[in-house]
Order: C-alpha cells, then structure tokens, then sequence
C-alpha cells in the first residue's frame, strides 16, 4: 500500500470514528463513498476538522484553520494553506496577504468580509510556509469538498496556481488560466493570482481587479 493509500484509508477510518463507528465493527458496514460519511452541517464538519491528524501538518499546528464567513455566501474565496498568523489564531487570511484579500472584497466588491466565505486547501499551515505537498493536500481535500458542498457558492475564486491546481487537479498555470470562468461543480470557478503574489508583485494588480471585476458581474 502507497503511503497516500493509508493516509486515505486512515481518513475513511477517522470519519468513521468520528461520527460514531467503532473501528472493531466489520467493514462491510463502513464501505461506500467517502462522503456520505462526512456529516451535513458546517458545525459538524468543523469539529471533525479541528480533531484532525490524519496528516504530518497537524504536528506543528497551533490552530486548525477551517474557514470562516457567511455559509450562504454566493462567493467563496479558497486560498492555499495558513500561514503564522493564520496558525496563531485560527482565522484564513488574517496576515498581509489577508489585509490584501480584504481590501480586494472591500473595494473591488463593495462586499464585506462576512458576506463572502474564506477557506483554503489545507487547513493546517505547512512548516515555514512551503506549498502543501500533494499527500497532504489529497489528504485535505475532501474537508475543502464537503465545504464547498454545504455554502453551495454561486462563484469561487481559487487564489493562486496552489489553490487551483489542487481544487480542479487542472495543471495549468495560473498566469494562463486565471481569468477563465470554468464551470466547476455547481459553481463558477475563477482563478486568479493569490494575494502573497501581488504583494511581491504589484504590477499584477490590475490583473486581479479585471478577474474580480468579473467575478462582480456574475454576482
Ligand atoms: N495564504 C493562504 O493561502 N491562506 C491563508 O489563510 C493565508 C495566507
């Protein structure tokens, strides 16, 4: 078995845990699709979430960072994993790159940060802020899936080509996708450059605004 096979198995098998099997049952009774496992309501997932250590990032977390906003929000910003500040409490996008997020959804949008809902692919921050390996962003995955499954969101917008690239396993690169509408799911989904990237590279500003100007017009 491949060490992603565990790690998913383990998954199925802390699903199961957590919402009330004992893992000495027959297994026949927790086959099936992963999801079904996973219960309905953001409160519910969020406490599956916060006990989660099915991979090496919950080692060095201080929080779990879930996501947070309006879960009736019609748009839905995912971003790519915590960074210090998100780990040190709890909240997506709080550090630099969030007051940059927040400035976007404010002035772009003319929306606040509570009318829209804000979460990333791993919930837990990667040591010294890498990029999430593809375990554990597999391993992630499906809390993001459920998530998305309970806001229903009218429009996401994946932030970067990390975001991207593990919500839609599209390779593409985010300079040449981003802007594209892409049906995805329920949703409209719009790529565009991730808040850190502006703040090393203003010039793609303008960029940004044209992706969120449309983004504005789907609202
Ligand atoms: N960068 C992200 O991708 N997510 C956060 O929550 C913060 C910074």
């Amino acid at each position: 078995m491949s060490t992603l096979e565990k790690l998913k198995t383990l998954r199925e098998l802390y699903i199961c845990r957590a919402i009330g099997f004992e893992y000495h049952k027959e297994l026949k009774e927790i086959r099936g699709e992963p999801n079904t496992y996973i219960p309905n309501g953001i409160d519910e997932l969020r406490q599956i979430v916060s006990k989660c250590h099915l991979c090496q990032l919950c080692k060095g977390r201080k929080n779990v960072v879930f996501g947070e906003g309006n879960i009736k929000a019609k748009l839905m910003f995912v971003g790519e994993g915590p960074g210090a500040n998100e780990d040190a409490c709890g909240k997506p996008f709080v550090g630099q790159a969030g007051q940059l997020l927040t400035k976007i959804i404010e002035n772009v949008l003319s929306l606040t940060r509570n009318d829209v809902y804000i979460a990333n692919v791993v919930k837990c921050r990667p040591p010294q802020n890498r990029t999430p390996t593809y375990e554990e962003a597999t391993i992630c995955r499906p809390y993001l899936l459920r998530q998305i499954e309970i806001i229903n969101p009218a429009v996401i917008v994946a932030l970067g080509g990390t975001g991207f690239r593990y919500l839609t396993d599209d390779e593409t690169p985010i300079s040449r996708v981003r802007g594209e509408i892409i049906q995805y799911k329920n949703s409209k989904l719009i790529p565009t450059f991730h808040p850190s990237f502006l703040l090393r590279t203003p010039s793609a500003k303008k960029d940004v605004w044209h992706d969120i100007l449309k983004v504005k017009g789907l609202l």
